[in-house]
């Protein structure tokens, strides 16, 4: 039996603009997502520099507007000056995060080239593991100064007169995990990101900073970690950060599609704890969120772990290389719905990663490149989700899974785009079982047509996409109705749908 749910949109319910570094993403010096990933040079699409244009033109079609870099765990033991200037000269190291050898043949320079190329910006993280602020500050130095100094004078002489102009910095990378080389407790670690911040700042002032939050919800410091930080930090630092990666190890995906539940725990915890940090300091300034890393990463896990065990110390090896399926895609789908219900809040999220390593986009060393399952729901958000969120006012079922109570049956958001006189709905129905009539009521939309009908419909949860076959993609539906200000369709169980209307 169908279930049913109706949503109300209307323009005055809003939630906020929609940051659109809220498609974001990463790459972390890891496996394959710079060497053979974005970069590798005698490819037949490589350009002057090695980098690839089939992996540049799939990154341009997903529209990410910022690229977080270089690491992840990877900064932490992340020496810089090894990574810029002649190439002949520069020096190999041993990256402690991911056992693997750095040639160190890309690095700044050539990635402020290739996010050029890719229409992105970087968002840039400086070691706070093992290095400090006196480092972090000739980096910034380096890609950021005009001026007449060492640093600055390096970058020239390295042939980059111009400087790249980096706005986003992260102080460090999960600097609460103790798997972290230069792991701090939250006192010691807000103390030493205040600092940093405060110096990075005061080089260049149009700098915004992100300090760590928790690596995932079920750290045993979770509230706690962000409380103590942000009473040492909050002066100093913009933006806090959250991870989360999700898997279906039980091989449930009922409650799989729940997630979202407990990353609704998540944001709202992050967000009462910045509040009540502002509350407490009596302060003026509001701490927005950064999601800078989520994902689902489950699939490559055991084998990544034995492999770095017994065969460390090899250049790019295949680590973190997920094959996405259905279901997972779907979950994708659901985080990014609920980024936009907090859209006034969440100002930056990376999805983790770009290439290769638990990535939207996957290549062959010498061969194609491809989509994975998880492109479509970012290519379809990212293209249609800009404009101003809407407060999903929905009524539907809800059901009950393994872990979680009362999980409603849809997930729901819309965004109005004023400029474009466009308006999308993104829904999910989590319900595996049962379809649901859904009945969108857009009022003070009068003279909008339905543009737009794209469905990640299926009944495999774990089709994957190849290099050969693409059985996960987006389908063009054009069932939906829309008579007397109400948009009525059905939504298949297990499915995302983008509807997209215009005047
Ligand atoms: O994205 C992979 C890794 O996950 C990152 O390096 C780290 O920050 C996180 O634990």
């Amino acid at each position: 039996m169908a279930q049913k749910a109706r949503m109300t949109v209307d323009r005055d319910f809003r939630i906020g603009e929609v940051d659109k570094r809220i498609y974001g993403s990463f790459i972390e010096h890891l496996g394959r997502a710079v060497y053979t990933g974005i970069y590798e040079p005698g490819h037949k699409t490589a350009d002057e520099l090695g980098f690839r244009q089939d992996v540049i033109d799939l990154v341009r079609e997903l529209n990410v507007p910022i690229v977080r870099y270089p690491g992840g765990n990877y900064v932490s033991n992340f020496y810089w000056e090894d990574s810029v200037g002649p190439k002949d000269q520069r020096k190999p190291r041993l990256d402690l995060a991911w056992r693997t050898y750095e040639p160190n043949a890309v690095g700044i320079n050539e990635f402020s080239k290739w996010a050029k190329k890719a229409d992105t910006s970087i968002m840039m993280a400086v070691n706070l593991g093992t290095r400090g602020t006196s480092d972090a500050l000739n980096l910034l130095e380096y890609c950021n100064l005009d001026t007449k100094s060492e640093y600055a004078d390096l970058r020239r002489a390295h042939g980059d007169k111009d400087p790249y102009g980096i706005k986003l910095w992260c102080m460090g990378n999960e600097m609460d995990g103790p798997w972290q080389f230069g792991h701090k407790n939250a006192r010691e670690y807000g103390h030493l990101a205040a600092e940093t911040s405060k110096a990075m700042k005061t080089m260049d002032r149009s700098i915004e900073t992100v300090v760590c939050g928790s690596s995932n919800v079920d750290m045993p410091t979770f509230g706690t970690w962000e409380a103590q930080v942000l009473d040492e930090a909050y002066d100093y630092v913009d933006y806090v950060s959250l991870h989360q990666y999700w898997g279906n190890r039980a091989n449930d995906t009922a409650d799989f599609f729940a997630v979202t539940d407990d990353l609704e725990y998540f944001l709202h915890s992050v967000i009462a704890t910045c509040d009540y940090v502002k509350g407490v300091k009596h302060s003026k300034k509001t701490i927005n969120l950064s999601f800078d890393e989520w994902n689902v990463w489950y699939h490559s896990m055991q084998q990544d772990n034995e492999d770095m065990e017994n065969l460390p110390w090899r250049s790019h090896p295949h680590l973190l290389e997920d094959i996405y399926n259905y279901e997972d895609a779907i979950v994708d789908a659901l985080a990014l719905i609920k980024f936009l219900q907090h859209a006034d809040r969440v100002k930056v999220a990376c999805l983790a990663q770009l290439v290769n390593v638990i990535a939207p986009i996957m290549t062959e060393e010498g061969g194609p490149a491809w989509r994975q399952t998880i492109f479509y729901p970012f290519y379809l958000v990212s293209k249609y989700g800009r404009g101003t969120a809407l407060q999903p006012v929905l009524s539907c079922g809800d059901h009950a899974t393994s872990k979680h109570d009362h999980v409603t049956d849809v997930e729901a958001v819309s965004v109005w785009n004023e400029e474009k006189e466009q308006l999308a709905i993104f829904a999910v129905n989590r319900n595996t079982e049962e379809p649901v009539e859904f009945e969108a009521d857009l009022r003070g939309f009068e003279g909008y047509h339905v543009a737009e009908f794209a469905a990640l419909e299926g009944d495999d949860m774990k089709a994957v996409n190849t290099k050969d076959c693409e059985r996960v993609k987006p389908i063009r539906r054009t069932d939906a109705v829309l008579d007397g200000g109400v948009l009525k369709t059905v939504l298949k169980p297990a499915s995302f749908v983008t509807i997209v209307l215009e005047k």
